[in-house]
Protein backbone atom coordinates (compact mmCIF):
# COMPACT_ATOMS: atom_id res chain seq x y z
CA UNK A 1 0.00 0.00 0.00
CA UNK A 2 0.90 3.60 -0.87
CA UNK A 3 2.61 5.33 2.28
CA UNK A 4 1.23 9.17 3.97
CA UNK A 5 2.53 11.87 5.96
CA UNK A 6 0.03 13.70 8.25
CA UNK A 7 1.24 16.91 10.34
CA UNK A 8 -1.48 17.28 13.34
CA UNK A 9 -0.66 20.30 15.37
CA UNK A 10 -2.62 20.70 18.66
CA UNK A 11 -3.19 23.86 19.71
CA UNK A 12 -5.27 26.32 21.72
CA UNK A 13 -7.56 28.03 19.23
CA UNK A 14 -10.40 30.34 20.07
CA UNK A 15 -14.11 29.27 18.84
CA UNK A 16 -17.80 30.70 19.31
CA UNK A 17 -20.61 29.06 20.08
CA UNK A 18 -24.33 29.49 21.68
CA UNK A 19 -22.83 33.17 21.78
CA UNK A 20 -19.93 32.52 23.81
CA UNK A 21 -16.21 32.39 23.41
CA UNK A 22 -14.25 29.88 24.45
CA UNK A 23 -10.40 28.70 23.76
CA UNK A 24 -9.98 25.16 23.39
CA UNK A 25 -7.68 22.43 22.04
CA UNK A 26 -7.68 21.61 18.04
CA UNK A 27 -5.91 19.78 15.78
CA UNK A 28 -4.44 22.16 12.76
CA UNK A 29 -7.07 24.81 14.11
CA UNK A 30 -10.24 23.01 12.75
CA UNK A 31 -13.30 21.51 14.78
CA UNK A 32 -13.74 18.99 13.67
CA UNK A 33 -10.33 18.24 13.23
CA UNK A 34 -8.68 17.39 9.79
CA UNK A 35 -9.81 14.25 8.32
CA UNK A 36 -7.28 11.00 7.06
CA UNK A 37 -8.17 9.42 3.40
CA UNK A 38 -6.67 6.09 2.79
CA UNK A 39 -7.15 3.31 0.87
CA UNK A 40 -6.83 -0.49 2.50
CA UNK A 41 -3.53 -1.57 2.89
CA UNK A 42 -1.93 1.51 3.05
CA UNK A 43 0.16 3.16 6.26
CA UNK A 44 0.03 6.43 7.89
CA UNK A 45 2.47 8.54 9.16
CA UNK A 46 1.37 11.33 11.64
CA UNK A 47 3.68 13.72 13.82
CA UNK A 48 1.78 14.79 16.04
CA UNK A 49 2.94 18.37 17.33
CA UNK A 50 1.49 19.36 20.90
CA UNK A 51 1.78 23.17 21.17
CA UNK A 52 -1.21 23.21 23.62
CA UNK A 53 -0.84 23.63 27.33
CA UNK A 54 -0.80 19.90 28.65
CA UNK A 55 0.47 16.59 27.72
CA UNK A 56 -1.94 14.93 25.52
CA UNK A 57 -2.41 11.67 23.29
CA UNK A 58 -4.08 10.37 20.03
CA UNK A 59 -5.55 6.89 19.15
CA UNK A 60 -6.72 5.77 15.95
CA UNK A 61 -10.51 4.36 16.60
CA UNK A 62 -11.14 0.92 15.21
CA UNK A 63 -7.29 0.79 13.64
CA UNK A 64 -6.52 -2.64 14.61
CA UNK A 65 -2.65 -1.77 14.21
CA UNK A 66 -1.50 -5.32 14.12
CA UNK A 67 1.42 -5.69 16.32
CA UNK A 68 1.79 -2.23 16.70
CA UNK A 69 0.27 -0.83 20.13
CA UNK A 70 3.15 1.56 20.53
CA UNK A 71 1.02 4.16 18.26
CA UNK A 72 -2.31 2.83 19.49
CA UNK A 73 -2.73 6.15 22.44
CA UNK A 74 -4.36 5.44 25.12
CA UNK A 75 -2.69 7.54 27.95
CA UNK A 76 -0.80 5.15 30.32
CA UNK A 77 -1.83 2.49 28.93
CA UNK A 78 0.48 2.42 25.79
CA UNK A 79 2.38 5.39 26.21
CA UNK A 80 2.81 8.34 28.26
CA UNK A 81 1.51 11.39 26.98
CA UNK A 82 3.23 13.86 24.34
CA UNK A 83 4.45 16.38 26.27
CA UNK A 84 3.32 20.29 25.59
CA UNK A 85 6.08 21.71 23.50
CA UNK A 86 6.89 18.35 21.96
CA UNK A 87 6.38 15.99 19.11
CA UNK A 88 5.39 12.33 18.25
CA UNK A 89 5.38 10.44 14.95
CA UNK A 90 2.73 7.56 14.92
CA UNK A 91 2.34 4.80 12.57
CA UNK A 92 -0.76 4.00 11.35
CA UNK A 93 -1.11 0.62 9.64
CA UNK A 94 -4.73 -0.12 7.82
CA UNK A 95 -4.93 -3.78 7.24
CA UNK A 96 -8.35 -4.80 7.06
CA UNK A 97 -10.36 -2.37 7.73
CA UNK A 98 -12.44 -0.53 5.08
CA UNK A 99 -15.06 2.03 5.53
CA UNK A 100 -15.13 4.97 8.02
CA UNK A 101 -13.56 5.09 11.43
CA UNK A 102 -11.98 8.21 13.45
CA UNK A 103 -9.43 9.54 15.28
CA UNK A 104 -9.39 11.20 18.85
CA UNK A 105 -7.13 12.37 21.62
CA UNK A 106 -7.17 9.81 24.72
CA UNK A 107 -6.36 11.65 27.93
CA UNK A 108 -8.79 12.95 29.98
CA UNK A 109 -11.74 14.47 27.94
CA UNK A 110 -9.79 16.17 25.91
CA UNK A 111 -11.46 14.27 22.82
CA UNK A 112 -14.39 16.36 22.74
CA UNK A 113 -12.31 19.08 20.73
CA UNK A 114 -9.60 16.68 19.56
CA UNK A 115 -11.25 14.07 16.64
CA UNK A 116 -11.90 13.58 13.17
CA UNK A 117 -12.91 11.34 10.59
CA UNK A 118 -10.35 8.64 8.85
CA UNK A 119 -12.23 7.47 5.53
CA UNK A 120 -10.85 3.84 3.97
CA UNK A 121 -11.33 3.48 0.47
CA UNK A 122 -11.44 -0.05 -1.27
CA UNK A 123 -7.81 -0.81 -2.76
CA UNK A 124 -7.40 -0.02 -6.31
CA UNK A 125 -9.30 -2.35 -8.64
CA UNK A 126 -11.65 -2.94 -5.84
CA UNK A 127 -15.28 -1.03 -5.41
CA UNK A 128 -17.91 -0.74 -2.80
CA UNK A 129 -19.94 -3.67 -2.26
CA UNK A 130 -22.87 -1.24 -2.98
CA UNK A 131 -24.17 1.37 -5.86
CA UNK A 132 -21.52 3.96 -5.97
CA UNK A 133 -22.58 7.19 -4.53
CA UNK A 134 -22.75 10.54 -6.47
CA UNK A 135 -20.94 12.01 -3.37
CA UNK A 136 -19.98 10.92 -0.25
CA UNK A 137 -19.97 13.27 3.38
CA UNK A 138 -18.45 13.34 6.93
CA UNK A 139 -21.26 13.86 9.34
CA UNK A 140 -19.71 13.91 13.07
CA UNK A 141 -22.16 14.19 15.99
CA UNK A 142 -20.17 15.72 19.04
CA UNK A 143 -20.52 17.64 22.57
CA UNK A 144 -20.19 21.35 22.51
CA UNK A 145 -19.46 22.97 26.50
CA UNK A 146 -19.17 26.19 26.61
CA UNK A 147 -17.03 26.04 29.47
CA UNK A 148 -13.75 24.23 29.50
CA UNK A 149 -13.78 20.50 29.29
CA UNK A 150 -10.81 19.93 31.38
CA UNK A 151 -12.52 21.35 34.20
CA UNK A 152 -15.63 19.97 33.98
CA UNK A 153 -13.83 16.36 34.63
CA UNK A 154 -11.53 18.24 36.93
CA UNK A 155 -14.06 19.16 38.55
CA UNK A 156 -16.03 16.12 38.78
CA UNK A 157 -13.54 13.84 40.02
CA UNK A 158 -12.91 16.23 42.59
CA UNK A 159 -16.04 16.72 43.82
CA UNK A 160 -17.28 12.69 43.58
CA UNK A 161 -20.15 13.85 41.76
CA UNK A 162 -21.91 13.60 38.13
CA UNK A 163 -19.97 15.87 35.21
CA UNK A 164 -22.14 18.67 33.90
CA UNK A 165 -24.04 17.75 31.05
CA UNK A 166 -22.67 19.55 27.45
CA UNK A 167 -24.60 22.75 26.36
CA UNK A 168 -25.10 21.13 22.95
CA UNK A 169 -24.85 18.49 20.59
CA UNK A 170 -23.23 19.60 17.35
CA UNK A 171 -23.11 18.28 13.14
CA UNK A 172 -19.63 19.17 11.80
CA UNK A 173 -19.01 21.63 14.68
CA UNK A 174 -22.61 23.15 14.28
CA UNK A 175 -25.15 22.83 16.97
CA UNK A 176 -27.46 23.99 14.66
CA UNK A 177 -31.52 25.92 14.83
CA UNK A 178 -32.59 24.80 17.82
CA UNK A 179 -29.99 26.63 20.04
CA UNK A 180 -29.40 30.30 20.61
CA UNK A 181 -27.33 32.20 18.15
CA UNK A 182 -26.89 29.18 15.74
CA UNK A 183 -28.91 29.02 12.80
CA UNK A 184 -27.04 31.47 10.75
CA UNK A 185 -23.77 28.94 10.85
CA UNK A 186 -26.51 25.54 10.78
CA UNK A 187 -24.96 22.59 8.80
CA UNK A 188 -26.16 22.47 5.47
CA UNK A 189 -25.94 19.54 2.79
CA UNK A 190 -26.30 20.41 -0.93
CA UNK A 191 -28.17 17.82 -2.85
CA UNK A 192 -29.39 16.96 -6.31
CA UNK A 193 -32.47 15.69 -6.47
CA UNK A 194 -32.23 11.95 -7.73
CA UNK A 195 -28.81 11.56 -6.44
CA UNK A 196 -27.53 9.26 -3.75
CA UNK A 197 -25.40 10.43 -1.07
CA UNK A 198 -22.92 8.29 1.22
CA UNK A 199 -22.70 9.80 4.83
CA UNK A 200 -20.19 8.79 6.89
CA UNK A 201 -21.81 9.59 10.21
CA UNK A 202 -19.27 9.62 13.23
CA UNK A 203 -20.53 9.80 16.84
CA UNK A 204 -17.55 11.90 18.61
CA UNK A 205 -19.82 12.93 21.57
CA UNK A 206 -18.61 12.07 25.07
CA UNK A 207 -21.70 10.90 27.05
CA UNK A 208 -24.77 9.99 25.00
CA UNK A 209 -25.75 7.66 22.46
CA UNK A 210 -27.95 9.28 19.69
CA UNK A 211 -30.64 8.59 17.67
CA UNK A 212 -30.18 10.14 14.07
CA UNK A 213 -32.49 10.62 10.98
CA UNK A 214 -33.02 12.90 7.72
CA UNK A 215 -37.01 13.98 7.66
CA UNK A 216 -39.03 12.14 4.85
CA UNK A 217 -35.63 10.18 3.59
CA UNK A 218 -35.13 7.17 4.53
CA UNK A 219 -31.17 5.97 5.29
CA UNK A 220 -29.86 2.72 4.17
CA UNK A 221 -26.88 1.19 6.53
CA UNK A 222 -24.30 -0.15 4.44
CA UNK A 223 -21.05 0.10 6.76
CA UNK A 224 -20.05 0.30 10.70
CA UNK A 225 -16.82 0.44 12.60
CA UNK A 226 -15.00 -0.10 9.32
CA UNK A 227 -16.75 -3.23 7.99
CA UNK A 228 -19.49 -3.34 5.35
CA UNK A 229 -23.15 -5.11 6.57
CA UNK A 230 -26.04 -5.88 4.49
CA UNK A 231 -28.00 -3.30 3.31
CA UNK A 232 -30.73 -2.24 5.78
CA UNK A 233 -33.19 0.43 5.01
CA UNK A 234 -34.32 2.50 8.12
CA UNK A 235 -36.32 5.58 9.26
CA UNK A 236 -33.47 6.44 12.10
CA UNK A 237 -29.91 5.49 13.23
CA UNK A 238 -28.79 4.81 16.54
CA UNK A 239 -25.21 4.90 16.98
CA UNK A 240 -23.67 4.99 19.98
CA UNK A 241 -20.10 7.23 21.25
CA UNK A 242 -17.19 5.63 19.11
CA UNK A 243 -19.35 4.13 16.98
CA UNK A 244 -19.12 5.07 12.54
CA UNK A 245 -21.85 4.24 10.58
CA UNK A 246 -21.98 4.32 6.99
CA UNK A 247 -25.32 5.04 5.37
CA UNK A 248 -26.68 5.87 1.90
CA UNK A 249 -29.69 8.23 1.24
CA UNK A 250 -30.98 9.35 -1.76
CA UNK A 251 -32.65 12.61 -2.37
CA UNK A 252 -35.87 11.44 -3.95
CA UNK A 253 -38.38 13.62 -2.53
CA UNK A 254 -39.71 16.98 -3.20
CA UNK A 255 -36.81 19.43 -3.54
CA UNK A 256 -37.16 21.57 -0.41
CA UNK A 257 -35.06 21.65 2.86
CA UNK A 258 -35.48 18.65 5.59
CA UNK A 259 -34.08 18.98 8.44
CA UNK A 260 -31.53 16.29 9.47
CA UNK A 261 -31.51 15.85 13.89
CA UNK A 262 -29.43 13.90 16.44
CA UNK A 263 -30.99 13.67 19.45
CA UNK A 264 -29.54 11.28 22.61
CA UNK A 265 -30.77 7.77 23.49
CA UNK A 266 -29.92 7.96 27.58
CA UNK A 267 -32.35 5.25 29.08
CA UNK A 268 -31.12 6.36 32.17
CA UNK A 269 -31.35 8.53 35.55
CA UNK A 270 -28.05 9.84 35.35
CA UNK A 271 -28.07 13.75 34.09
CA UNK A 272 -27.62 13.79 29.99
CA UNK A 273 -28.14 16.30 27.39
CA UNK A 274 -31.51 16.37 26.23
CA UNK A 275 -30.73 19.23 23.08
CA UNK A 276 -31.43 18.28 19.77
CA UNK A 277 -28.95 19.39 17.09
CA UNK A 278 -29.54 19.98 13.84
CA UNK A 279 -28.45 20.64 9.98
CA UNK A 280 -30.21 20.93 6.91
CA UNK A 281 -30.79 18.53 3.87
CA UNK A 282 -31.50 21.37 1.26
CA UNK A 283 -31.66 20.16 -2.40
CA UNK A 284 -30.25 22.06 -4.98
CA UNK A 285 -32.87 24.13 -7.17
CA UNK A 286 -34.96 26.99 -7.89
CA UNK A 287 -38.10 26.58 -5.33
CA UNK A 288 -40.05 28.41 -2.99
CA UNK A 289 -38.09 27.55 0.57
CA UNK A 290 -40.82 25.96 2.91
CA UNK A 291 -42.15 27.85 5.51
CA UNK A 292 -42.06 24.88 8.22
CA UNK A 293 -38.53 23.04 7.31
CA UNK A 294 -40.11 18.88 8.02
CA UNK A 295 -38.43 17.54 11.06
CA UNK A 296 -37.14 13.73 11.42
CA UNK A 297 -39.36 11.61 13.91
CA UNK A 298 -37.14 9.96 16.39
CA UNK A 299 -37.98 7.93 19.63
CA UNK A 300 -37.89 9.45 22.46
CA UNK A 301 -34.68 10.16 24.35
CA UNK A 302 -35.45 6.48 26.62
CA UNK A 303 -37.37 4.09 24.23
CA UNK A 304 -34.31 0.89 24.42
CA UNK A 305 -37.19 -0.82 22.45
CA UNK A 306 -36.74 1.33 19.02
CA UNK A 307 -32.86 1.19 19.72
CA UNK A 308 -32.90 -2.48 19.92
CA UNK A 309 -35.12 -2.73 16.67
CA UNK A 310 -32.48 -0.38 14.91
CA UNK A 311 -29.44 -2.83 16.26
CA UNK A 312 -31.13 -6.13 15.77
CA UNK A 313 -31.60 -5.26 12.03
CA UNK A 314 -27.71 -5.18 11.69
CA UNK A 315 -25.94 -8.03 9.88
CA UNK A 316 -22.45 -8.45 8.47
CA UNK A 317 -22.35 -8.32 4.79
CA UNK A 318 -20.90 -11.69 4.55
CA UNK A 319 -20.30 -11.98 0.80
CA UNK A 320 -17.13 -13.91 -1.27
CA UNK A 321 -15.28 -10.62 -0.79
CA UNK A 322 -16.04 -10.11 2.62
CA UNK A 323 -16.52 -13.39 4.21
CA UNK A 324 -16.87 -13.43 8.08
CA UNK A 325 -15.01 -15.87 10.35
CA UNK A 326 -16.69 -15.97 13.81
CA UNK A 327 -14.83 -18.66 16.16
CA UNK A 328 -17.02 -21.71 16.87
CA UNK A 329 -14.82 -23.05 19.59
CA UNK A 330 -14.12 -21.01 22.56
CA UNK A 331 -11.01 -21.56 24.61
CA UNK A 332 -11.55 -18.45 26.83
CA UNK A 333 -14.58 -17.19 27.95
CA UNK A 334 -14.99 -14.29 30.30
CA UNK A 335 -17.99 -12.87 32.01
CA UNK A 336 -17.52 -8.98 33.07
CA UNK A 337 -19.89 -6.97 34.99
CA UNK A 338 -20.71 -3.49 33.65
CA UNK A 339 -21.60 -0.93 37.22
CA UNK A 340 -21.45 2.13 38.01
CA UNK A 341 -21.18 2.15 41.85
CA UNK A 342 -19.51 4.38 44.57
CA UNK A 343 -15.92 4.56 46.08
CA UNK A 344 -15.28 6.10 49.87
CA UNK A 345 -14.67 9.71 49.51
CA UNK A 346 -10.87 10.02 50.85
CA UNK A 347 -11.31 12.05 54.54
CA UNK A 348 -15.15 13.11 53.73
CA UNK A 349 -13.93 15.37 50.98
CA UNK A 350 -16.35 15.35 48.23
CA UNK A 351 -19.37 17.62 48.23
CA UNK A 352 -21.00 14.99 45.25
CA UNK A 353 -23.24 12.69 47.62
CA UNK A 354 -24.97 12.64 50.85
CA UNK A 355 -23.23 9.94 52.30
CA UNK A 356 -19.55 11.27 51.59
CA UNK A 357 -19.38 8.37 48.72
CA UNK A 358 -17.92 9.33 45.43
CA UNK A 359 -19.16 8.08 41.97
CA UNK A 360 -17.44 5.52 40.39
CA UNK A 361 -17.83 2.40 37.84
CA UNK A 362 -16.32 -0.54 37.41
CA UNK A 363 -15.52 -4.44 35.59
CA UNK A 364 -16.42 -7.24 37.62
CA UNK A 365 -16.63 -4.65 40.44
CA UNK A 366 -12.56 -3.76 40.11
CA UNK A 367 -12.63 0.44 38.88
CA UNK A 368 -9.77 0.90 37.13
CA UNK A 369 -6.70 3.01 38.37
CA UNK A 370 -5.08 4.06 35.46
CA UNK A 371 -1.16 4.03 36.45
CA UNK A 372 1.28 6.84 36.54
CA UNK A 373 3.57 5.18 33.20
CA UNK A 374 2.45 3.25 30.30
CA UNK A 375 1.48 -0.48 31.20
CA UNK A 376 2.90 -1.07 27.65
CA UNK A 377 6.55 -0.10 28.16
CA UNK A 378 6.43 -2.36 31.79
CA UNK A 379 4.97 -5.19 30.15
CA UNK A 380 7.50 -4.91 27.44
CA UNK A 381 10.55 -4.33 29.86
CA UNK A 382 9.42 -6.78 32.95
CA UNK A 383 8.95 -3.83 34.61
CA UNK A 384 5.43 -4.19 35.81
CA UNK A 385 6.02 -4.47 39.82
CA UNK A 386 3.73 -0.80 41.23
CA UNK A 387 2.30 -0.78 37.94
CA UNK A 388 -0.28 -3.13 37.35
CA UNK A 389 -0.92 -6.90 38.61
CA UNK A 390 -2.46 -9.85 36.12
CA UNK A 391 -5.21 -10.93 38.17
CA UNK A 392 -8.35 -8.93 37.01
CA UNK A 393 -11.02 -11.64 37.91
CA UNK A 394 -13.12 -13.33 34.84
CA UNK A 395 -16.41 -13.60 37.02
CA UNK A 396 -17.42 -11.22 39.62
CA UNK A 397 -17.11 -11.99 42.96
CA UNK A 398 -19.87 -14.79 44.21
CA UNK A 399 -21.61 -12.12 46.81
CA UNK A 400 -21.77 -9.42 43.67
CA UNK A 401 -25.58 -9.73 42.72
CA UNK A 402 -24.52 -8.29 39.37
CA UNK A 403 -28.02 -8.36 38.26
CA UNK A 404 -31.12 -6.05 36.85
CA UNK A 405 -32.89 -7.30 39.93
CA UNK A 406 -31.17 -5.84 42.48
CA UNK A 407 -32.69 -2.25 42.78
CA UNK A 408 -30.47 0.63 42.52
CA UNK A 409 -28.35 -0.41 45.39
CA UNK A 410 -25.30 1.29 46.41
CA UNK A 411 -21.75 -1.42 46.59
CA UNK A 412 -18.28 -0.38 46.96
CA UNK A 413 -15.96 -1.12 44.27
CA UNK A 414 -12.14 -2.19 44.79
CA UNK A 415 -9.77 0.06 43.04
CA UNK A 416 -6.85 -1.45 41.00
CA UNK A 417 -4.65 -2.00 38.06
CA UNK A 418 -5.47 -5.42 36.95
CA UNK A 419 -5.14 -6.77 33.59
CA UNK A 420 -6.42 -10.22 31.57
CA UNK A 421 -3.63 -12.02 30.05
CA UNK A 422 -4.36 -13.71 26.77
CA UNK A 423 -2.38 -16.54 24.85
CA UNK A 424 -1.95 -16.13 21.41
CA UNK A 425 -4.34 -16.22 19.26
CA UNK A 426 -6.44 -18.11 22.34
CA UNK A 427 -10.37 -18.03 20.82
CA UNK A 428 -12.30 -15.49 23.72
CA UNK A 429 -15.52 -14.84 24.43
CA UNK A 430 -16.59 -11.79 26.71
CA UNK A 431 -20.22 -11.72 27.56
CA UNK A 432 -20.79 -8.57 29.11
CA UNK A 433 -23.45 -8.10 31.71
CA UNK A 434 -25.62 -5.11 32.09
CA UNK A 435 -26.05 -4.04 36.17
CA UNK A 436 -28.10 -2.32 38.35
CA UNK A 437 -26.16 -0.77 40.69
CA UNK A 438 -26.29 3.12 40.95
CA UNK A 439 -28.21 3.19 38.28
CA UNK A 440 -28.73 0.86 35.06
CA UNK A 441 -27.30 2.13 32.20
CA UNK A 442 -26.62 1.68 27.98
CA UNK A 443 -22.82 1.04 27.98
CA UNK A 444 -21.15 1.47 24.68
CA UNK A 445 -18.10 -1.29 25.05
CA UNK A 446 -14.60 -0.90 22.88
CA UNK A 447 -11.88 -2.64 22.70
CA UNK A 448 -8.83 -1.32 21.03
CA UNK A 449 -6.55 -3.09 18.59
CA UNK A 450 -9.25 -5.68 17.42
CA UNK A 451 -13.17 -5.74 15.81
CA UNK A 452 -14.64 -8.66 17.03
CA UNK A 453 -17.90 -10.24 16.50
CA UNK A 454 -21.19 -9.01 17.93
CA UNK A 455 -22.87 -13.01 18.40
CA UNK A 456 -26.11 -12.09 20.75
CA UNK A 457 -27.41 -9.35 22.60
CA UNK A 458 -30.68 -9.05 25.14
CA UNK A 459 -32.50 -7.67 27.64
CA UNK A 460 -32.29 -9.39 31.57
CA UNK A 461 -29.67 -11.57 32.40
CA UNK A 462 -26.85 -13.64 30.70
CA UNK A 463 -27.81 -17.22 30.83
CA UNK A 464 -24.65 -19.55 30.01
CA UNK A 465 -27.11 -22.40 29.05
CA UNK A 466 -29.70 -21.02 27.08
CA UNK A 467 -28.24 -18.05 25.31
CA UNK A 468 -25.48 -19.68 23.56
CA UNK A 469 -27.47 -22.01 21.67
CA UNK A 470 -29.16 -18.48 20.00
CA UNK A 471 -26.07 -16.84 18.85
CA UNK A 472 -25.35 -15.83 15.53
CA UNK A 473 -22.31 -17.76 14.11
CA UNK A 474 -23.80 -16.94 10.24
CA UNK A 475 -23.61 -12.71 9.90
CA UNK A 476 -22.96 -11.40 13.04
CA UNK A 477 -21.86 -7.49 12.78
CA UNK A 478 -17.87 -7.27 13.04
CA UNK A 479 -17.71 -4.29 15.14
CA UNK A 480 -15.36 -2.42 17.72
CA UNK A 481 -17.66 -0.73 19.66
CA UNK A 482 -21.34 -1.84 21.32
CA UNK A 483 -23.76 -0.70 22.82
CA UNK A 484 -24.88 -3.07 25.54
CA UNK A 485 -28.39 -2.48 26.65
CA UNK A 486 -29.58 -0.92 29.99
CA UNK A 487 -30.17 -3.84 32.15
CA UNK A 488 -29.11 -6.12 29.27
CA UNK A 489 -26.30 -8.45 28.28
CA UNK A 490 -24.27 -8.48 25.33
CA UNK A 491 -21.80 -11.20 23.88
CA UNK A 492 -18.74 -10.67 21.47
CA UNK A 493 -15.58 -12.93 19.94
CA UNK A 494 -12.81 -12.65 18.59
CA UNK A 495 -9.26 -14.47 17.71
CA UNK A 496 -6.60 -12.72 19.72
CA UNK A 497 -4.28 -12.52 17.28
CA UNK A 498 -2.84 -8.93 17.58
CA UNK A 499 0.12 -9.26 20.32
CA UNK A 500 -0.10 -6.16 22.48
CA UNK A 501 -1.42 -4.15 25.08
CA UNK A 502 -4.76 -3.23 24.56
CA UNK A 503 -7.23 -1.02 26.40
CA UNK A 504 -11.14 -1.37 26.93
CA UNK A 505 -13.82 0.46 28.20
CA UNK A 506 -16.87 2.23 28.37
CA UNK A 507 -17.11 5.34 25.43
CA UNK A 508 -18.83 7.19 27.67
CA UNK A 509 -16.31 9.33 28.82
CA UNK A 510 -17.79 9.94 32.53
CA UNK A 511 -17.89 5.91 32.76
CA UNK A 512 -14.40 5.99 31.67
CA UNK A 513 -13.10 8.35 33.66
CA UNK A 514 -15.10 7.03 36.99
CA UNK A 515 -12.79 3.58 36.20
CA UNK A 516 -15.22 1.51 33.78
CA UNK A 517 -12.01 0.22 31.73
CA UNK A 518 -10.00 -2.40 31.85
CA UNK A 519 -6.54 -3.83 29.63
CA UNK A 520 -5.97 -7.20 27.35
CA UNK A 521 -2.76 -7.96 27.43
CA UNK A 522 -2.26 -10.43 24.42
CA UNK A 523 1.32 -12.45 24.50
CA UNK A 524 3.27 -12.99 21.79
CA UNK A 525 3.01 -16.35 19.84
CA UNK A 526 6.83 -17.41 19.09
CA UNK A 527 7.83 -16.25 16.14
CA UNK A 528 9.21 -12.68 15.14
CA UNK A 529 5.70 -12.19 12.94
CA UNK A 530 3.31 -13.25 16.01
CA UNK A 531 5.25 -11.07 18.19
CA UNK A 532 5.18 -7.15 19.32
CA UNK A 533 7.11 -4.84 16.74
CA UNK A 534 10.40 -3.43 18.43
CA UNK A 535 9.29 0.28 20.07
CA UNK A 536 9.73 3.12 17.54
CA UNK A 537 13.54 5.09 18.36
CA UNK A 538 11.97 7.51 19.96
CA UNK A 539 8.51 7.64 22.72
CA UNK A 540 6.79 10.11 24.81
CA UNK A 541 9.28 9.79 28.60
CA UNK A 542 7.36 8.33 31.19
CA UNK A 543 8.67 9.31 34.70
CA UNK A 544 7.15 7.40 37.61
CA UNK A 545 5.83 10.09 40.35
CU1 LIG B 1 -12.47 5.71 20.86
CU2 LIG B 1 -10.28 3.97 23.80
O1 LIG B 1 -11.35 4.84 22.30
CU1 LIG C 1 -20.72 3.11 30.58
Amino acid sequence: GAIHYYDFVLKETNFTRLCSTKSMLTVNDSFPGPEIHVQKGDTVFVNVHNQGKYGVTIHWHGVKQPRNPWSDGPENVTQCPIPAGTNFTQEINFSSEEGTLWWHAHSDWSRATVHGAIIIYPKNGTTYPYTEPYEEETIVLASWYKADVMEVITDALTTGADPNVSDAFTINGEPGDLYDCSNETTYRLAVEYGKTYLLRVINAILNEETFFGIAEHNLTLVGTDGAYVRPATVDYIVIAPGQTMDVLVTANQAPSYYYIAGSPFADSIAPFDNTTTTAIFEYKGNYTPPSTIPFPVLPLYNDSDAAATFTNKIRALNSAEHPVNVPKNITRQIYMTVSTNTLPCPNNSCSGNSNGDRLSASLNNISFDTPSISILQAYYWNLSKDVYTTDFPEKPPTFFDFTGNVDNITLYTNPGTKVIMLDFNETVEIVFQGTNLSAAENHPMHLHGFSFYLVGKNKGNFDNATDPLKYNLIDPPEVNTIGLPKNGWAAIRFYADNPGVWFMHCHLERHASWGMDTVLIVKNGGTEATSIRPPPSYMPPCSKS
